[in-house]
């Protein structure tokens, strides 16, 4: 088969990616897509880091079996973790993947702090250390781990009056000073941004996805990967066998993000 008309895998530890999936068809409107979200298995983002890389490992490998010509990761948890690894075990898949967009954030000229929520496993990881350490310098910047949003966008809860305590709870202690802005270092968070924005106040959102959809565009672009008029099919997947994850999945793929 020729490899150009191969899908693009992309997946993460459940139905978060999601959000990283609709702007890549935005971007690649033509290529295929297999999205595979690891509800069974999620929260990654407080699990160990082996385990993660392992889990990581196998995806990675069964779409590799199925055969796929570029993998997403499409999850900040598992790319702090996996993502070097994977590239290294298969230098001729392009691999792309997420990082908490700090840049953007720290350089919006805006004078309040800036919040990075993320998971506890994306914010303890070397790869994010070293963003912080270029610019914590320039602005205030708190970081704040928010596992539980992620069981939140899981159970298909995307607002409403648990989400918003939890959402008090983590904005209580910083409670008058000023915050400006706020970066989804987690592909589920961009499906609480109402919430988010209802305790937060007015705050700019940050994620990744976008660079994430234009960076992996380049790659298959660079790699004379293309396809030659694909029909732009989404596969839909989930470990979780329980039927309503592919709902779901579907419903947060029609989400005005
Ligand atoms: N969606 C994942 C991320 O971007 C993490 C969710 C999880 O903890 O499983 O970090």
């Amino acid at each position: 088969m020729d490899k150009r008309e191969l899908p693009i895998a992309v997946f993460d530890s459940g139905l978060g990616g999601i959000s990283v999936l609709k702007k890549l068809t935005q971007a690649l409107p033509e290529e295929r897509f297999i999205y595979f979200g690891d509800s069974a298995n999620a929260p990654y983002g407080t699990k160990s880091r082996e385990w993660i890389l392992s889990r990581c490992d196998d995806i990675a490998s069964s779409f590799i079996e199925r055969g796929v010509k570029a993998l997403v990761v499409a999850c900040n948890t598992a790319t702090s973790v996996a993502a070097a690894p994977l590239r290294e075990k298969y230098p001729d898949l392009p691999v792309t993947g997420l990082e908490p967009a700090l840049k953007p954030a720290v350089e919006d000229g805006a004078d309040g702090a800036v919040v990075v929520m993320a998971t506890p496993v994306t914010l303890s990881g070397e790869k994010f250390k070293g963003l912080l350490d270029r610019f914590s310098e320039k602005r205030e910047i708190i970081l704040m781990g928010a596992p539980r949003l992620v069981e939140f966008v899981e159970s298909g809860v995307y607002g409403g009056e648990e989400v918003e305590g939890y959402l008090r709870s983590l904005y209580e202690p910083y409670r008058g000073r000023k915050i400006s802005s706020v970066v989804l270092g987690c592909t589920h968070f961009p499906f609480l941004k109402d919430s988010i924005s209802s305790v937060f106040g007015d705050v700019a959102f940050y994620d990744g996805a976008t660079g994430t959809a234009r960076e992996t565009a380049r790659r298959i672009k660079e790699a004379g990967l293309e396809t030659e008029g694909g029909d732009g099919y989404v596969m839909m997947e989930n470990s979780d066998p329980d039927e309503r994850m592919i709902d779901r999945s579907w419903e947060l793929f029609d989400r005005e993000i």
